[in-house]
């Protein structure tokens, strides 16, 4: 796929050699995930994805944004092949993803780093022994000495300091758990970083410091792929490349951040002009769908 991927890196071309012909979709070729006329109901009724159609470039940081309920978690987990579409398609580095089997998809994981809004860190565990865990799950190959140098070298791209690696997660404070969080996402030199709310909950400077770990993880990492969710939109226009909002399920805008400062579309102008912290509790407000 890539010249420059790193040994390491588990190849999505490793797991689907017959599948190569998904390769001559110019989109899929220039897009790190690209999406197709994705719908997806849980009940058979309702419809929380629908006429999805979305190519998110290579390389660059996406962030989605959206009122609460609009699908944003439920585009994600299928992103990651953790929900199957109901009907639609999704390919990732270049890969149809919808009719793979668990263990392809799992083998798929591999090219992504995922730091959900609470990092989820395994509480026995030290900060070392959290980033080392998936390397010890996946790269068996490698010496306890060679794991233990990249789990170190991961936190010490994440920002944390060295006599933080034996606390447990307990002992640390809640920005240093985020930069375990990531560490631990970034432990199998992923291709793809997944942020779901990244942010949410977290005070202004934690916010700000996360936001920047953001933006220095992409930049150090050349050719990395980040996606971020998030209810926040002054975070998505200072971080983001490109914005995509979700409405109803829907791509109401994918553009730049100026692209929707410049909108005319109402919805967003009334995202944009009243700012996203305080749009969090109007999600059950009838009036922001665009049927
Ligand atoms: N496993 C599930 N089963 C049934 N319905 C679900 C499931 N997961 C999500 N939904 C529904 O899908 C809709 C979209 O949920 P989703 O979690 O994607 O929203 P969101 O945009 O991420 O919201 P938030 O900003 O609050 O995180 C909601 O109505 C939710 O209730
Ligand atoms: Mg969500």
């Amino acid at each position: 796929m890539s010249d420059e991927t790193p040994p390491s890196q588990i190849k999505v071309s490793e797991m689907t050699p017959e599948s190569g012909a998904a390769m001559t979709d110019e989109t899929a070729l220039s897009a790190a995930i690209s999406i197709r006329d994705l719908a997806k109901t849980f009940d058979g009724k309702e419809y929380v994805l629908r006429d999805l159609s979305l190519d998110i470039p290579k390389g660059k940081i996406t962030v989605v944004i959206g009122y609460s309920g609009t699908g944003k978690s439920v585009l994600l987990k299928h992103i990651l092949g953790l929900l199957k579409p109901t009907q639609g398609s999704i390919k990732v580095l270049g890969r149809e993803i919808t009719g793979m089997s668990t263990e392809q998809l799992t083998k798929l994981r591999h090219s992504f780093g995922m730091l959900f809004q609470y990092a989820a860190l395994f509480d026995d565990m030290t900060a070392i022994e959290n980033v080392l865990f998936p390397l010890r799950e996946h790269r068996r190959e490698l010496s306890q000495d060679q794991m233990i140098q990249i789990a170190r070298a991961r936190l010490r791209e994440a920002g944390l300091d060295e006599k933080h690696y034996k606390k447990l997660p307990a002992e640390m404070s809640g920005g240093m758990r985020k930069r375990v969080g990531l560490a631990r996402a970034l432990a199998l030199d992923p291709e793809i970083i997944v942020y779901d709310e990244p942010t949410t909950g977290l005070d202004p400077v934690l916010t700000e410091m996360v936001d920047n770990l953001i933006v220095s993880t992409h930049n150090l990492r050349k050719g990395t792929t980040s996606i971020v969710v998030s209810h926040d939109l002054y975070a998505a226009f200072r971080i983001g490349d490109h914005v995509v909002m979700l409405d109803s399920g829907r791509v109401l805008l994918h553009g730049t951040p100026q692209e929707f400062l410049d909108s005319d579309i109402d919805l967003v102008k009334r995202f944009v002009s009243k700012g996203v912290r305080k749009e969090l509790h109007v999600h059950s407000e009838p009036s922001h769908s665009v049927e």
